[in-house]
């Protein structure tokens, strides 16, 4: 590896520099190097971590190896020189150039382009370094935002090296599966090659670097409407990857590629049940961010709060609790806010409506006094101390979960800030889906939704984004009006056992009901589906632990 004297923390930051896992290269280069005559780019080849892979693979076939070519280009000068170093040894023709990939024409002559590009923000990655990567990906007719990271036009770039039915091979952020931005390149992997795969970690595989990796394998020339989805452990579990772990996708650029993929038994039961349910939320209504505070300590207070400041009525409005354990049970009553002030949530916010009296002037001047008012989002607003309220959701629902989202019917048509999601319904379902969505919610095919369409966060916490809510499955509104009778008999009991905690029993009890009795699902359906909601779950609860260092 290059010195830290060479190369510094700050410039492989700027640059993008992680450095890939040799079991992880070894894997790529195996997969993407076919024969003693191969001819292999690595775009930004660092200390050639891959291209000293791919010599010992070329090494590796008894045949005539005199045509094969090792070709690296790197950015870091130091970088470049060790790794020319690095393969000087081989017996396999190579050069290292130092230099900007993006300043290579598209060469469309390499068997195999294999690496880990760069991986810097948009916000860090700017200057002509940016708008040539941008003009590089506009050749091959993809129009990249500039809200791309640095990746996302090496993708393409990388793919125009190509000769037709070359591989691809790379280690990408998985957020090549989930963001707007990556959505062309999504469709510039469907449109350029026949058969793509991703393999996916259950844990993180690059020591010290939070951004969870995706590796792709894409090969053959023509277009393709399915991806091939695998999962491993972690960088030992791909020396066993068998062609049968792959489980087929149908996918198109513009969708999220989804999270962890399915058993196969898993996928068709999940499948059976979406068509079964009928809907989705987004049939049902519009999921909408809360509102900014930009302090939330200041903003939200609880009853002691308000006496203590002396705060009347006047001076806030009722808040949904932003601490989202004391969002529970179906319904968010007079009587569970009450509660949930009891128990130190915050259930008001600081608005005064009109002229702010005495108190409410007091309390202002404490913000100003303690810098409330220079905090980012209380500074671009006039006047600072008043929140933007959103519009009032008829149903609630939880933004980042450390176990399942939770839904909630909005009793007192409260506020809410952006822990939570306001839903507000259509026209038509207002009564029914309040009352009885907070009731169908818990059960393990919504919940299995959840798991495949949110995004696993930091700490292994599942977040919805309003996007992501709208394609969670859930029963159709015909379903609903046939059994309202019955769903409505189960609410009590089922608030019973989500505010005691019970939430397993609860999920159980809504399964038999709805999944079992009113969509006819039979009993092997529903414990796919609930085993495989268990098992994504505690996978990304796993992914929150640290790899051990190598
Ligand atoms: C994520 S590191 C990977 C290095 C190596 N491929 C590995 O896996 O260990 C990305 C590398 O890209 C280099 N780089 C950044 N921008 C580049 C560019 N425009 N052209 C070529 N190399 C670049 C960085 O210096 C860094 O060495």
């Amino acid at each position: 590896m290059t010195s830290p004297a060479l190369d510094p923390p700050e410039s492989r930051k700027a640059r993008g520099a992680f450095f890939t896992p040799p079991a992880i290269a070894r894997f790529l280069v195996d997969w993407a190097v076919r024969s003693p005559s191969d001819r292999v780019l690595e775009p930004s080849c660092g200390d050639a971590v891959f291209l000293r892979a791919a010599a010992e693979r070329i090494v590796s076939f008894p045949s005539d190896r005199s045509s094969a070519f090792l070709h690296g280009i790197e950015l870091h000068g130091p970088s470049a020189r060790t790794a020319a170093e690095a393969l000087a040894p081989w017996p396999v023709s190579s050069r290292v150039e130092s230099g900007d990939f993006f300043d290579f024409h598209p060469a469309h002559s390499y068997d195999a382009v294999v690496g880990n590009p760069p991986y810097v923000r948009f916000q860090d990655f700017s200057g002509e370094r940016r708008v040539r990567s941008r003009r590089a990906a506009l050749e091959a007719g993809v129009n990249l935002s500039g809200l791309a990271s640095s990746w996302a036009a090496f993708v393409v770039h990388a793919g125009e090296m190509l000769a037709p039915g070359g591989r691809l091979a790379l280690v990408l952020p998985a957020e090549l599966l989930a963001v707007h931005y990556a959505a062309p390149v999504r469709r510039y992997l469907l449109d350029r090659f026949s058969d793509v795969s991703l393999v996916m970690f259950e844990q993180r595989v690059f020591p010290g670097v939070q951004e969870e990796v995706v590796l792709l394998l894409a090969e053959g020339s023509g277009t393709s409407d399915s991806i091939l989805l695998s999962q491993v452990v972690d960088a030992s579990g791909l020396a066993e990857l068998a062609r049968s772990a792959f489980t087929k996708r149908p996918v198109s650029g513009d969708l999220r590629w989804g999270g962890a993929p399915l058993e196969a038994d898993a996928d068709a039961a999940y499948a059976q049940g979406c068509e079964l349910a009928g809907e989705t939320l987004g049939d049902w209504g519009r999921a909408f961010l809360g509102g900014v505070s930009g302090a939330n300590h200041f903003f939200a207070l609880d009853s002691t709060d308000l006496k203590q400041h002396g705060l009347g009525n006047e001076d806030v409005v009722r808040l949904a609790p932003t601490a989202t354990r004391h969002v529970r049970g179906v319904a968010l009553t007079a009587a569970r806010l009450a509660a949930a002030d009891r128990a130190g949530g915050k259930t008001w916010l600081f608005r005064p409506g009109g002229k702010p009296g005495t108190a409410a002037r007091d309390y202002i001047s404490l913000g100003e006094r303690t810098g409330v008012h220079r905090r980012y989002k209380c500074r671009v607003r006039e006047p600072w101390w008043q929140v933007p309220l959103p519009r009032v959701g008829h149903l609630l629902l939880t933004y980042l979960n450390a176990d399942a989202p939770r839904l909630v019917e909005n009793a007192e048509r409260v506020t809410h800030l952006n822990g939570l999601h306001g839903i507000e319904l259509h026209h038509g379902r207002k009564t029914l889906g309040s009352e009885l969505l907070p009731v169908v919610f818990p059960n393990s095919l919504t919940l299995l939704g959840c798991e495949l369409i949110g995004r696993a966060y930091g700490g292994g916490l599942l977040k919805l984004e309003p996007g992501d809510v709208g394609r969670l499955p859930l029963p159709a509104l015909e379903l609903l009006r046939d059994h309202r009778l019955s769903l409505r008999g189960l609410r009590r009991e089922l608030d019973r056992r989500i505010t005691g905690g019970d939430w397993h029993g609860a999920v159980s009890l809504v399964d038999a009901e709805l999944l079992s009795g009113m969509m006819g699902l039979d009993g092997a359906t529903v414990s796919a589906i609930a085993t495989a909601r268990e098992t994504l779950r505690s996978r990304r609860k796993a992914r929150s632990a640290e790899p051990a260092s190598p």
